[in-house]
């Protein structure tokens, strides 16, 4: 498909997993539509709508669907955060999802545990080409980016000196995980859990109803134990925005 009749939907849950991008926007104009504002414009020469979906499946779906019909995007990113599940997944860490799985799903006996009722699936797929495209996004971000995009202090507060990238499962519920043995029981159900968040998979299910590809990069922003709740505030205020902006710039000035 050509640039020109390429559109990109950019999704956040939070302020802070997206700011930055809306004032970086050349000609953006502002729709709000079930209490949301999808900004549209063009970000580093692609064109583009930025929306905050809030947090949850629910609000994902929707935001991914209005997206869809009424902005007519042609493939999606959503960029957030996310709490750390696989072995050797830090703070700091960026996760793409290659599988995303609806953890709290679960209609048995009618149906397996995990798969999405009249789907046959239980784990829903990205896009390869768009989930490749991120990854040189999220490398070039940690081998270029990341010295200038935080300051010292953050940095070594968060210790993210040599941030990882990740990629595999991702689940999503609608529930924050804060503690250990929770967090065991899913990997015990899931042992290729990379990461755990509340959207990424709802959005998959609608852009894989409605054939839109779709990436997910998370940041991972605690661990999913009972620290969980202190790193995630910190972390989103001073970082995961200056992480988001640079990854989106990177994805979208590497076009095609
Ligand atoms: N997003 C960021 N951290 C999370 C966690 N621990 N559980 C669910 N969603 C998250």
């Amino acid at each position: 498909m050509q640039n020109q009749a390429r559109r990109i939907g950019i999704i956040s849950a939070l302020h802070e997993e997206q700011a930055g991008l809306v004032g970086q926007m050349e000609g953006a104009t502002v729709s709000r539509r079930g209490m949301r504002d999808y900004v549209s414009g063009h970000l580093w020469g692609q064109q583009a709508v930025c929306v905050l979906s809030r947090i949850g499946k629910v609000a994902a779906a929707a935001t991914t669907a209005t997206l869809i019909e009424s902005f007519k995007v042609t493939e999606i990113l959503f960029t957030g955060v996310a709490g750390g599940a696989g072995d050797g997944v830090r703070i700091g860490d960026l996760v793409i999802a290659e599988q995303l799985v609806q953890h709290d799903m679960d209609s048995r006996p009618l149906f397996p545990r995990f798969e999405v009722p009249l789907t046959n699936l239980d784990r829903f797929a990205s896009d390869r080409h768009l989930s490749d495209r991120l990854a040189r996004a999220c490398q070039a971000f940690i081998d270029q980016d990341l010295r200038h995009a935080l300051s010292d202090e953050d940095r070594s507060l968060f210790r993210l000196e040599a941030p990882r990238l990740h990629r595999g499962m991702v689940g999503s519920g609608d529930e924050f995980i804060h503690g250990k043995e929770r967090l065991g029981q899913l990997r015990c159900l899931l042992p290729d859990l990379l990461a755990v968040e509340m959207e990424g998979a709802a959005v998959a299910q609608v852009c894989f109803e409605f054939g839109i590809p779709f990436a997910v990069v998370r940041t991972i922003s605690d661990e999913a134990d009972a620290n969980s709740p202190v790193n995630f505030v910190h972390f989103i205020d001073k970082v995961a925005s200056r992480y988001a902006y640079h990854l989106v710039r990177r994805f979208c000035l590497a076009g095609g």
